[in-house]
């Protein structure tokens, strides 16, 4: 059945001219991106989309990296699209992402992970929500 995630190409995957090629494995693997905007997120955003890790050490750090520079923000459409999503990022940790990942393929480090995508069906509803009303969503 067909269902929608939210996706985000991180500032170091679009300061190094990776965004076109990170999107066309979406697209290539078959699913449709439906929205998409280029955006700098003020802190504030970041702490706020980034709010479930707000207890561990990283997210200070975190927090200061995604808001550092552009990110694209997609929402994507296709069977599935959840965990397929997840399947083409690779693990977050790019040292053990499996070969031919975009993780495993262009991230720098665990932190600087070149792409974000929803862990769970109620993460991608609110992910997709927090950045753009339905209005900007054209399947
Ligand atoms: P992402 O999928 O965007 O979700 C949370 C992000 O926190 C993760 O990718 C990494 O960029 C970052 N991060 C930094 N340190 C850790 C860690 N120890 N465990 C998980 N995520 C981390």
């Amino acid at each position: 059945m067909s269902s929608r995630t939210f996706a985000m190409i991180k500032p170091d995957a679009v300061s190094r001219g990776l965004s076109g090629k990170i999107i066309s494995r979406i697209e290539t693997s078959g699913m449709k991106v439906v929205a998409l905007r280029r955006i700098l997120m003020t802190p504030a955003q970041a702490q706020g989309f980034y709010i479930e890790h707000k207890d561990r050490p990283f997210y200070g750090s975190l927090t200061g990296y995604m808001s550092s520079g552009p990110c694209y923000i997609a929402v994507l459409e296709g069977d599935n699209a959840q965990v397929k999503w997840r399947e083409i990022m690779g693990a977050t940790n790019p040292a053990d992402a499996a070969e031919g990942t975009i993780r495993k393929e262009m991230a720098v480090d665990l932190e600087k992970n070149s792409v974000h995508g929803s862990d769970s069906a109620q993460s991608a509803a609110r992910e997709v929500s927090y950045f753009f009303a339905e209005a900007d969503i054209v399947s």
